[in-house]
C-alpha cells in the first residue's frame, strides 16, 4: 500500500486553439471589467491579439516584464495598475510575464487570467521568485495562483525551435522531478508520466516541422500537467543546480534547465532506478538520462554549461553554493557529487547509460533521423526520419540476422532487375504486401460519396488506344461478348462529359497484351471520352481471374508462404475529367473466383458488380451468338480539394 498526501491547486483551465476569443468571456467570469494587460516586448504581435479579444475590458497596459522578476519593475507595473484603477489582470507571454502577474496578484489581490506563450508551466503554480538587490527570494502563496489559464496552442505556433526545445526541456525537468520527489502521489505520477512521452514524441515532431499543430498541443498539455506536478511536490537537485546556476552565475533560465537535466538524472539513477525505468519508457528509449541528452542534441539543444557562457573556474564555487544548503533529493547530495554532475555539465559529456544494444541502437537509430534534419522540406524529414525508426524497430524486434538482411537485399536487387517497360516487379511487391491497398485506402476515405479507388496494377500503359464510341477493344480475342455501358456523374449526380475513360483487362486465359509478345499491338484497352451525358459505351470480352506474374520474386515469395496467386476477375478503370480528380479504379465481376481472397487485397464491396448474363438482340444490333453480358455502372468523381 502506497502512503500519501496529495494537495491540487485550483486553477479553471481552458485549452485548445483559438481560445484568445473566450478571453473575454474568463475575464468577465471571474467579476472583472477593468484589466491590466500584461506582457514583454518581444510579445507585441501576441498582446496585439489578446488586446483586440479583450476590447472595452483593457484599463491599461505594461510590456516591460522581464526575466527573474525584479521587484523594481513590479513597482513600475504597480504604478500603472493603482492610476488605471484595474480590477483584473491578463498576463500574455511566458514565466516572465506570468511572474510579474504573480507578484502583482500577491501585493493586490486581484484576479489573474494567464495566457502562456511557452511551456515554463508556472502559470498552474502558487510560487513566486523575485529578485531584490540581485537576490533571489522564493515565496509560496494561494493568492499567488493564477484563478483561469487560457492555453491557446495558436499562440506557440511562431515559438522559434531553439526556444521550443528548452522551454519544453524545463518542463520534462518538472515532470521528471516529480517522479522521484519524496512527496510524489499517484496523481502528479500519471501527470507526469503523461507529460514525458507527450514532450518525447512532440519535440521531434516541431523540429521537423515547427508549426505541426498537434505536436504544438502535445507540448502545451505537457507544460500544464509538468507544471501541475510542479506546483503539487517539492523538486530535487536538478533545481536546486539550476536555481544556484540562474542566480549566482547569471545563466539563461531554460537552456540551463536543458544542460543539467541529464546530468542530474544520472546523477540520482542509482537512487531512483524504478523511476528512471518508467521514464525510459515513456521517452521509448532504453536508458533515461542518456535518452534526455540524446534527444537535446538530436534537436541542436545546448548540451554544454561551457557553450552557455559559464566560465570553467566558476565550477568550484557553483558546487559549493549548490551544496551549502541540505534539500530533498532521492541520492544524498554531496559536494563531490554535485562536482562531478557539473563538470558532466560543463564539458557536455554524454551521461554514460548502461552498457546495452539497445542504448547504441537508439543513438543510431537517432543519429541517423538526425542526418536529415537539413533536408529542405519537412514532410521528407518527417517521412525519411520516420521509416528510419521502423526499419530499425523491426531489425531491433525480429533479431534480423546478417544472412536474413543478405538475403531481403537479394531479394530486392532481383525485384529491381526483372523490372522494365512491360514489368515491374516493385508494384507486384507492394500490392501482395497489401501496401497499395492501405495507400488506396487512405486516400480514399478522404473522399466520401465517391466510387472507392482501388490499385493500379503494373498492367496500365501510357496511351491507350483511341476507342470510338461503341467501339471494341477485344481485337477480335475469343471469349464471352461484354457490353459496357458506364456514366460518369460528379458527386451531386450530374453528369460529366468529356471525361477520359481509359480501361484494359486481361484476355480469356488472364493475360494483359504486355504480358503476349505474339500479339501486334496493344488489344484489351482503350481511351474513350464521355458524351453530354457523361455516358461511354463499347463491346469487350468478360474478363477472368489470372494470376499474376509468378516467374520473378513476389511468385516466389507466394509458392515459398503457400499463398496462391489469383486475382478476381475485373475491369480496369481510369477516369480523368477537368476540375475533378482522378479515379484509378476496378469493377469485379459478381459471383467471379477469389473475391475474398484477391492476392492484392484490391476487392471493395462496392466494387463488386452484375456483369449480368444475356441472349437476344444486342444493344446496337450486333450480331452475337449465344450467351452475353453488359455492365451497367455509374462512377461518381470527388472534386478537385480547394
Ligand atoms: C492488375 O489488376 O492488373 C494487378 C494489380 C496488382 C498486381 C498485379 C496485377
Ligand atoms: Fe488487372
Amino acid at each position: 500500500m502506497r502512503t500519501f498526501v496529495y494537495t491540487s491547486h485550483p486553477s479553471r483551465v481552458v485549452f485548445g486553439a483559438g481560445t484568445a476569443g473566450r478571453l473575454g468571456e474568463e475575464v468577465e467570469r471571474l467579476g472583472c471589467s477593468r484589466v491590466l494587460l500584461l506582457s514583454s516586448g518581444p510579445l507585441a504581435a501576441a498582446s496585439a491579439k489578446v488586446r483586440q479579444e479583450l476590447g472595452g475590458l483593457v484599463a491599461a497596459e505594461f510590456d516591460g516584464a522581464v526575466m527573474h522578476t525584479p521587484v523594481e519593475v513590479t513597482e513600475q507595473a504597480l504604478g500603472v495598475l493603482r492610476e488605471a484603477s484595474v480590477d483584473g489582470i491578463v498576463a500574455v507571454g511566458g514565466g516572465s510575464t506570468t511572474g510579474l502577474s504573480k507578484a502583482l496578484a500577491l501585493r493586490t489581490g486581484l484576479p489573474q487570467v494567464i495566457l502562456p506563450t511557452t511551456y515554463a508551466g508556472s502559470e498552474v503554480t502558487p510560487v513566486l521568485g523575485e529578485t531584490r538587490d540581485g537576490r533571489k527570494v522564493t515565496q509560496s502563496s494561494p493568492a499567488i495562483l493564477p484563478e483561469t489559464v487560457v492555453y491557446d496552442v495558436d499562440f506557440t505556433l511562431t515559438l522559434p525551435l531553439s526556444l521550443t526545445v528548452t522551454s519544453g526541456v524545463n518542463a520534462l525537468a518538472h515532470a521528471v522531478e516529480a517522479l522521484y520527489s519524496a512527496d510524489a502521489d499517484p496523481v502528479t505520477d500519471q501527470q507526469a508520466l503523461d507529460a514525458i512521452a507527450r514532450i518525447g514524441r512532440a519535440l521531434p515532431r516541431l523540429a521537423a516541422d515547427p508549426a505541426d499543430l498537434e505536436a504544438r498541443a502535445d507540448l502545451l498539455h505537457a507544460a500544464w500537467l509538468a507544471g501541475t506536478c510542479l506546483a503539487a511536490v517539492g523538486m530535487g537537485l536538478h533545481h536546486k543546480l539550476c536555481h544556484t546556476l540562474g542566480g549566482g552565475f547569471d545563466l539563461p533560465h531554460a537552456e540551463t534547465h536543458t544542460v543539467v537535466l541529464p546530468h542530474a538524472m544520472a546523477y540520482n539513477a542509482p537512487a531512483a532506478p524504478g523511476v528512471m525505468r518508467r521514464i525510459a519508457d515513456a521517452l521509448g528509449v532504453p536508458d533515461a538520462p542518456s535518452g534526455v541528452h540524446d534527444l537535446v542534441a538530436s534537436l541542436g539543444g545546448p548540451t554544454s554549461l561551457r557553450d552557455l557562457g559559464m566560465a570553467e573556474s566558476d565550477l568550484a564555487s557553483a558546487a559549493q553554493a549548490a551544496a551549502s544548503t541540505p534539500y530533498p533529493n532521492p541520492r544524498e547530495v554531496t559536494a563531490e557529487g554535485i562536482a562531478e554532475v557539473l563538470a558532466g555539465a560543463w564539458h557536455g559529456c554524454r551521461p554514460a547509460g548502461p552498457p546495452s544494444t539497445e542504448a547504441e541502437l537508439a543513438r543510431l537509430t537517432e543519429q541517423v533521423v538526425a542526418s536529415f534534419a537539413q533536408a529542405p522540406e519537412a514532410r521528407v524529414r518527417t517521412l525519411l526520419g520516420d521509416l528510419v525508426r521502423h526499419l530499425h524497430a523491426f531489425v531491433a524486434a525480429n533479431d534480423v540476422t546478417d544472412a536474413e538482411w543478405r538475403h531481403a537485399i537479394d531479394f530486392l536487387t532481383r525485384t529491381g532487375e526483372i523490372c522494365g517497360p512491360t514489368r515491374q516487379e516493385f508494384v507486384l511487391l507492394s500490392d501482395t504486401l497489401g501496401v497499395s491497398s492501405a495507400v488506396d485506402l487512405l486516400t480514399n476515405s478522404r473522399t466520401p460519396h465517391t466510387t472507392p479507388s482501388a490499385v493500379l496494377g503494373p498492367f496500365y500503359t501510357e496511351g491507350p488506344p483511341d476507342t470510338p464510341r461503341g467501339g471494341d477493344i477485344s481485337g477480335g480475342l475469343p471469349g464471352t461478348p461484354l457490353w459496357v455501358d458506364v456514366r460518369v456523374a460528379d458527386t451531386g449526380g450530374a453528369p460529366v462529359a468529356d471525361a477520359v475513360v481509359d480501361v484494359w483487362q486481361s484476355d480469356e486465359d488472364g493475360f494483359y497484351d504486355v504480358q503476349l509478345p505474339e500479339l501486334a499491338g496493344p488489344v484489351l484497352r482503350g481511351r474513350l471520352r464521355t458524351d453530354a451525358e457523361g455516358r461511354i459505351r463499347f463491346w469487350s470480352i468478360l474478363p477472368s481471374e489470372y494470376p499474376i506474374p509468378g516467374d520473378g520474386p513476389v511468385g516466389q515469395m507466394l509458392k515459398a508462404t503457400g499463398r496462391h496467386p489469383f486475382r478476381a476477375p475485373h475491369l480496369h478503370f481510369m477516369i480523368d475529367a477537368p476540375g475533378h480528380r482522378r479515379l484509378v479504379t476496378q469493377l469485379f465481376v459478381s459471383g467471379g473466383a477469389y473475391l475474398d481472397s484477391d492476392t492484392v487485397f484490391g476487392v471493395k464491396d462496392e466494387l463488386v458488380v452484375d456483369f449480368t448474363p444475356q441472349s437476344g438482340p444486342t444493344p446496337d444490333g450486333r450480331p452475337v451468338d449465344g450467351e452475353w453480358r453488359r455492365l451497367d455502372y455509374r462512377f461518381r468523381l470527388a472534386p478537385l480539394a480547394g
